[in-house]
């Protein structure tokens, strides 16, 4: 039986991110006792203006590689628990080029675990539902943490290196970790390379959506606030050496979450282009989470996906300046690539 943790000083890597600022924003809301030090390299996917209204007694931000020893050796003496978001995370960049996918999501994450084996270290992992491969689109089956690893990208095959690593360091070296595999998250601030901000910005720059291959694919929509609740969950109350995952039951095609953003934004249906299939594209991915429901507790609040839509939609349009900068450069890329 694993002890419940009360940390008092957590560091949170990749907290300058969309999904790890998003767990930043709401520790700060949710657990008045709490100190996070964020450990982030401000990659083109981090942002300050992220954490931007944290109180300052709440929050340190420290800029730094999750690659560097020294720097990882030194944070990891004074904290009670890391929780390990920090990764290059998409899956379009890892196809064009791997590289930095290798340095910073296997020998970054290497690089943790080393300390807090060394330090003693409650860490958690935060990994992705894509380790799983996919499934074909009539198969009833979800994955679950039984589930053989199956990944299809150079993305999901560094994530799933990441997890074995986790995994070989707790049997061998004891560390007391836990590892978390999450399905696909929405919300406000997350990077305009992907697929719903990608549409929504589109729109609102008046450039028509781009849909890949037929349009099939289904993916199965968190709420990124969702997220974080489950990860506090597993990192306070979860098993050392368990995986968990974290899903709220949102399959949804591409096709369907497109017409979902035209719909919202007063568009036609077919306001969009087909554009190139992006190679080794997984086809459906589906959580099943039992395992954190039953045994943690846990519920996801966010589970009108028409409502979260809307809202994220909103925070696009009220946020331009956040986005505006890099959009040009982002489509550049696509374009490159033929989508
Ligand atoms: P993101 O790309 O928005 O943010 C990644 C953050 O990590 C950025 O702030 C970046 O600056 C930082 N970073 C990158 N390399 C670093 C390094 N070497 N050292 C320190 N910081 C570095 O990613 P995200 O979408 O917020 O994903 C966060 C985590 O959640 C990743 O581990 C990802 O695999 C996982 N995940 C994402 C999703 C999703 O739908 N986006 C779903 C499941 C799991
Ligand atoms: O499942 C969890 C994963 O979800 C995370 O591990 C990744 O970090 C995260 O990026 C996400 O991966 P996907 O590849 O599923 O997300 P993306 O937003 O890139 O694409 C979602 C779907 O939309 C996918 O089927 C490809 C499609 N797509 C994407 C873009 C950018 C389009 O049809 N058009 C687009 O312009």
């Amino acid at each position: 039986m694993t002890e419940a943790l009360s940390p008092k000083a957590i560091i949170v890597t990749g907290g300058a991110g969309f999904i790890g600022s998003n767990f930043v924003h709401w520790v700060v809301d949710n657990q008045p006792d709490v100190h996070v030090t964020v450990l982030d390299a401000l990659t083109y996917a981090g942002n300050l203006e992220n954490l931007a209204g944290i109180p300052e007694d709440r929050m340190s931000f420290l800029h730094g590689n999750i690659c560097d020893a020294e720097l990882v050796d030194e944070l990891f003496a004074k904290t009670d628990a890391v929780v390990h978001f920090a990764a290059e995370s998409h899956n379009d960049n890892s196809i064009a080029d791997p590289t930095p996918f290798l340095k910073t999501n296997v020998e970054g994450t290497f690089t943790l675990l080393q300390a807090a084996r060394k330090h003693d270290v409650r860490f958690h992992h935060i990994s992705t539902d894509e380790v799983y491969g996919d499934l074909a689109l009539d198969d009833p089956a979800r994955f679950t943490e039984e589930t053989p690893y199956h990944p299809s990208s150079p993305y999901s095959s560094t994530k799933a290196s990441s997890d074995m690593l986790v995994r070989a360091w707790v049997r061998t070296y004891g560390v007391q970790a836990t590892i978390s595999n999450c399905s696909n998250n929405y919300g406000p601030r997350q990077h305009i390379e992907k697929f719903i901000p990608r549409q929504i910005t589109n729109i609102l720059s008046g450039i028509r959506p781009k849909l890949y291959g037929d349009g099939k694919n289904v993916r199965d929509w968190i709420h990124t606030e969702d997220h974080s609740s489950a990860v506090w969950e597993i990192l306070t109350r979860g098993r050392i050496g368990e995986t968990y995952l974290i899903g709220a039951d949102g399959e949804r095609n591409n096709i369907n979450v497109l017409r979902a953003i035209l719909a919202e934004m007063g568009k036609a249906e077919d306001d969009f282009d087909w554009v190139r299939d992006r190679p080794g594209h997984d086809r459906r991915y589906a959580i099943d989470s039992t395992k954190l429901r039953t045994e943690l507790g846990w519920q996801p609040k966010h589970t009108d996906f028409a409502k979260g839509l809307a809202a994220t939609i909103k925070w696009y349009e009220e946020n331009r300046a956040w986005w505006e900068s890099v959009k040009q450069q982002t489509e550049a890329k696509y374009a490159a690539q033929g989508q």
